[in-house]
């Protein structure tokens, strides 16, 4: 064994520095190696008593000077290594799946919307989708609607004022038009979209609300089939065993029309008050498509029959979820939003 000298210290403390100190295993491999109970420091400690009498105080400065730049470069090291640490998320692996991350809940709308679309997907029926600004054509003669028909009033009805033939459609019945006239039948389609009336806003009404619109056209299709449709629809939405029954009706675009309504009960004072006292709630109009709409479209009504069927998404999110008031859709606020992430 050498004497201790200064020169061998300071190599000893540029090879100590030049050591890889780069990550934590690198760095728990220097401490070991210098610190350790088998490390540097113990065998220069160790060589140091054999340091003759007269040299002891010169050599035992020059040691601790030593054992002090070792241990100023580890602390060194390992704060580098913390904060470069910190910065990349305390060394979390990055190559695990990410946690849920919240992302808002969906409208009730669009919850109900997609519960009726797939409901009636089971049924068959494919999704169609039209413009909601609209030609005259689409939303009202080409269903049968005469030219003084009350819905078409500017009461009632948003008109472009830039092309008097423009307005915003005041039901999805267009779309009806649009497929008829675009495709063949057998057609089974469904169509939800915007829709908007020239209507004071309160808490029954509103100037936009939402729509799913049905039709059904082939040979031989009869009011039995619609009734057994709406049947099947309802106890779907509403649960097994759920009563309807249909109101005669009228529209331009069906005949013979109705009104549907679904059994909601008679018992709590809630009840009586959505039912208006009766236990029943309408949720749909509905009817055999008239001859003229299929002529109109240029589908043979002697060899085609069809029926349709349009309802309010709003309204029967309201019976869903005993809503009171039309304005919650349309208001954005949040505590009302939030309350339907359980049901998405
Ligand atoms: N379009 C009608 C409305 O908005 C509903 C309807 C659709 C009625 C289809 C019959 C057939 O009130």
């Amino acid at each position: 064994m050498s004497t201790l000298n200064q020169a061998e210290l300071d190599r000893l403390l540029a090879e100590a520095k030049a050591a890889d100190v780069s990550n934590a295993d690198a760095l728990e491999a220097f401490r070991i190696a210098h610190f350790g109970r088998q490390g540097l420091l113990k065998d220069l400690n160790e060589r140091f008593r054999a340091v003759p009498g007269q040299e002891k105080r010169e050599m035992g400065q020059a040691l601790n000077a030593f054992k002090q730049a070792l241990q100023a470069h580890f602390d060194e090291a390992k704060a580098g290594l913390t904060a470069e640490e910190d910065a990349q998320g305390s060394g979390a692996d990055h190559t695990r799946p990410s946690g849920e991350v919240p992302l808002g809940s969906h409208h009730p709308i669009r919850i109900v919307r997609r519960e009726i679309l797939s409901i009636f997907d089971r049924m068959g029926f494919t999704v169609a989708d039209g413009p909601e600004i609209e030609d005259d054509w689409h939303v009202f003669s080409g269903l049968n609607f005469p030219e003084e028909h009350p819905a078409r009033d500017m009461q009632d009805t948003f008109f472009i004022q830039r092309d008097p033939d423009l307005l915003l459609r005041t039901h999805t019945s267009s779309v009806q038009v649009r497929e008829m006239e675009k495709r063949e039948p057998p057609l089974r389609i469904v169509m939800p979209g915007r829709v908007f009336r020239n209507e004071a806003i309160s808490a029954r009404a509103h100037c936009i609300f939402h729509q799913i619109e049905g039709l059904y056209i082939d040979r031989d299709v009869s009011f039995a089939d619609l009734k057994q449709t709406l049947l099947v629809f309802a106890e779907q939405l509403f649960g097994s065993g759920t009563k309807i029954r249909l109101r005669p009706s009228y529209f331009p675009f069906t005949e013979p029309s109705a009104e549907m309504d679904v059994y909601w009960g008679l018992e709590t004072e809630v009840d009586k008050r959505i039912t208006k006292g009766t236990g029943w709630l309408e949720i749909m109009g509905c009817g055999m498509v008239d001859p003229a709409v299929l002529e109109a479209s240029g589908i043979d009504p002697n060899e085609f029959t069809g029926f349709a069927f349009g309802m309010g998404i709003e309204r029967i999110a309201m019976l869903k979820w005993q809503i009171g008031d039309l304005r919650a859709f349309f208001e954005n606020d949040i505590r009302f939003l939030e309350q339907f992430t359980a049901a998405s």
